[in-house]
């Protein structure tokens, strides 16, 4: 029988997923909730936020959806699955409980320590004064994180202590990230390149992802604020298989077993940030869903059927499956709207899309548009994912870029550099 599938959220990330899954020959209907002017394009969006659980809830059951599946993180740590699956409904993602590994930074330092997962030294308070004294005795650079979710904002990676220290004051007493800043890691800063791992895990079984690379500061050669992600790549041609097999075993595996000691078992998509030290792989954060703008790559080299995998891990039966991908590259340049990751207009404007993807291997994912009129406008910081696939990475980046050279909006940057560190 065929199924009704609903994807929440609503950035570029939910696209890829929608526009995977509905390659399914499995796939009866695709909601998306919100959904954005691009899945509207391909699927349907129902005007409801990610985080009005109950009225997810509601709709799913009104419509016999069959499975859903979870883009961002705040749903999941409102505990979504939770409430989906106490009423019956299948959900692929994390419980509230399994997701606190990416929610609460205090809890996923404690959790890496405990089960000897490789992460930087770090220190943890509750109480202003005494972050104020640790902060002093630290070596610079320092880093400096509110534990609760903050859009990726409640990071400081702190060159002189005075920064360091004015972090801290904002976050915890002027509390401009509310509740997520009640509590500080402090942690030492790690050297190194940074890579994304992926893991489908239904609890037991895991599938792990080809890796990937994104690119978070606004600028090219990593120069600026951080941003969403303004990039990625995958598979990152230079890990070498004994890193992966350390990653694997050290990390991945640790945390799927670890969790499920805790009464925490994690099925979904499990995905560790991580640094490349000199002393190895060391985790920066665990995020408990799938990446943005990794799973735009993703999403271009997979080659199982995605609803295919979302059922396995819901039903814990994905040891029982091949997950396949593609043995190419992919690639994905975010379009961003002038000002971005700070102040910009939105309305403007996009030309040029279907053009992009007359070149041969694009396919431009959507995260801050809107339709109106029949006309393309930008309404988010993050606008397009222009992705490519190729043989070679040279080759995907060369088409993706390729794509962008068509598409115009008012103010419309990027970074011209994605996948230029991978090369070398
Ligand atoms: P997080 O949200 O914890 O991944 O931090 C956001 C970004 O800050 C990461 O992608 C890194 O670029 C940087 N970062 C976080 N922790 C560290 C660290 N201990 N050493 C170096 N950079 C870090
Ligand atoms: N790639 C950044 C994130 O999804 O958090």
């Amino acid at each position: 029988m065929k199924k009704n599938v609903l994807v929440i959220g609503g950035g570029g990330r939910e696209h890829a997923l929608a526009w995977k899954l509905s390659q399914s020959p499995r796939v009866e209907k695709i909601y998306v909730a919100p959904g954005n002017g691009g899945i509207g394009r391909i699927t349907e969006n129902i005007p409801i936020s990610a985080t009005e659980i109950e009225k997810l809830a509601a709709f799913a059951s009104k419509n016999a959806v069959d499975v859903t599946v979870v883009g961002p993180d705040d749903p999941l740590a409102l505990g979504i699955v939770d409430a989906f699956r106490a009423r019956g409904l299948r959900i692929f993602g994390p419980t509230k409980a399994a997701a606190e590994i990416e929610a609460s930074k205090t809890f996923a330092k404690a959790f890496m320590k405990e089960s000897g997962i490789p992460t930087a030294r770090f220190e943890i308070f509750s109480d202003y004064e005494k972050a104020k004294v640790h902060l002093v005795q630290c070596d610079l650079p320092i880093v400096v994180k509110a534990s609760g979710l903050a859009l990726g904002k409640g990071v400081a990676v702190c060159k002189t202590t005075a920064e360091a220290e004015r972090f801290l004051e904002n976050t915890m007493v002027k509390k401009v990230f509310g509740d997520a800043g009640k509590e500080v890691v402090i942690e030492e800063y790690l050297e190194g390149q940074e890579i994304s791992i992926h893991a489908f895990s239904d609890g037991e079984a895991y599938s792990l992802f080809p890796t990937a690379q994104d690119h978070k500061p606004i600028g090219d050669g990593d120069a600026g604020p951080n941003t969403g992600g303004m990039g990625t790549i995958a598979p990152v041609p230079w890990v070498a298989k004994e890193s992966m097999e350390k990653i694997e075993n050290s990390i991945v595996k640790s945390a799927l077993k670890g969790l499920a000691e805790r009464e925490r078992t994690f099925t979904g998509c499990l995905y560790p940030g991580l640094k490349m030290t000199p002393q190895g792989p060391k985790v920066l954060e665990f995020n408990a869903r799938f990446g943005d703008p990794e799973t735009q790559s993703y999403m271009r080299l997979l080659k199982t059927d995605l609803l295919d995998v979302v059922e396995a891990c819901i039903d814990g039966t994905l040891s029982g499956l091949k997950v396949e991908w593609d043995p190419g590259y992919a690639a994905c340049i975010v379009l961003a709207s002038g000002g971005y990751p700070g102040k910009y207009k939105k309305g403007k404007i996009i030309t040029g899309v279907d053009e992009a993807e007359k070149v041969s291997g694009v396919v431009v994912f959507h995260a801050g548009t809107k339709e109106e009129n029949g006309k393309l406008h930008t309404s988010g910081g993050r606008v397009l994912g222009v992705t490519a696939y190729a043989e070679d990475l040279k080759e995907a980046l060369r088409r993706a870029y390729e794509g962008v050279s068509k598409i115009h909006f008012d103010g419309m940057q990027y970074r011209k550099d994605i996948g230029a560190k991978a090369l070398g």
